[in-house]
């Protein structure tokens, strides 16, 4: 996969993009990124990026001219290649959107700066418009580098083992269930008997309920497109009937509730 991204400080992908995965997948040549400054591609002597906006507001625009140069000289006529500006006026970017991503060979990604991009560049020179959630960012370059990570993780020979995302998180529409490693009690908490059991079955079977419940309890939305089983929608119906036995009490776990000096008196 080849990531060519437009930005005005390229300087923020260093870090991350020179550690751990996302180093490995480019030194063996699963993944490669063109960091491309926008301002080399503004004319003029002070290569002006931005501008006041028509109409008057507050803040600034980034002008049009320099991104379509950017685009057009990088990529030289090829087409087909999708062409994405991230900004929080986009498509919500899940992981459904990462694996039709992880499809193509070659993807640019435009990252936003100030109040927003000329008009133009959204109608005439994106192809999509991609949002990494319902908050607004400084620019895309943070939004951009999650796409580039989650898309990354999904190619072929990027992790170890070739099953790794196939229990993710959201990969099959539910949230993964808890995980444990040695020692078997920690500070008096054992690990899950089933855990230890050995028997395979039996684990398989809890782990899908473990995940089951997690998505009930945490993200119920999630249930409505999740593919289930008439196994799994037995158990959340037992789920549904023990929360409506317990409702009216909620136990309190550590950390669970912030402490009350910590909450805004505006919120
Ligand atoms: N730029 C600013 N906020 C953003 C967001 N939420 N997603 C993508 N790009 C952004």
């Amino acid at each position: 996969m080849h990531f060519d991204i437009l930005t005005l400080f390229p300087e923020i992908f260093r870090g991350p993009l020179d550690e751990s995965i996302l180093k490995r997948a480019q030194e063996s040549g699963r993944l490669t990124v063109a960091l491309h400054n926008i301002r080399d591609y503004a004319s003029g002597k002070h290569r002006i990026t931005d501008d006041l906006p028509y109409g008057g507001g507050g803040g600034m625009v980034m002008k049009p001219e320099p991104i379509f140069a950017a685009v057009e000289a990088i990529l030289a006529g090829e087409t087909g290649v999708p062409i994405i500006l991230l900004s929080p006026q986009g498509r919500l970017f899940t992981q459904a959107v990462a694996v039709e991503l992880a499809r193509y060979r070659r993807i640019v990604l435009i990252c936003g700066r100030y109040e927003g991009v000329d008009e133009r560049v959204r109608e005439h020179l994106a192809t999509d418009e991609i949002s990494i959630g319902d908050y607004v960012l400084t620019g895309g370059e943070l939004a951009a580098l999650v796409i580039v990570d989650a898309v990354t993780r999904l190619l072929p020979g990027v992790l170890g083992d070739p099953g790794a995302t196939f229990d993710d998180s959201h990969a099959r529409g539910l949230l993964e269930g808890p995980h444990y490693t040695r020692p078997a009690v920690f500070r008096g908490w054992a690990v899950p008997e089933v855990l230890l059991s050995g028997n395979h079955a039996a684990i398989v079977r809890w782990r899908r309920e473990q995940a089951l419940r997690r998505t009930f309890e945490r993200r119920p939305d999630l249930l409505e497109r999740a593919e289930l089983t008439a196994q799994d929608r037995e158990f959340l119906a037992r789920l549904k009937r023990e929360k409506a036995d317990t409702d009216g009490y909620k136990p309190l776990g550590p950390h669970k509730e912030p402490p009350l000096e910590h909450v805004s008196k505006s919120s």
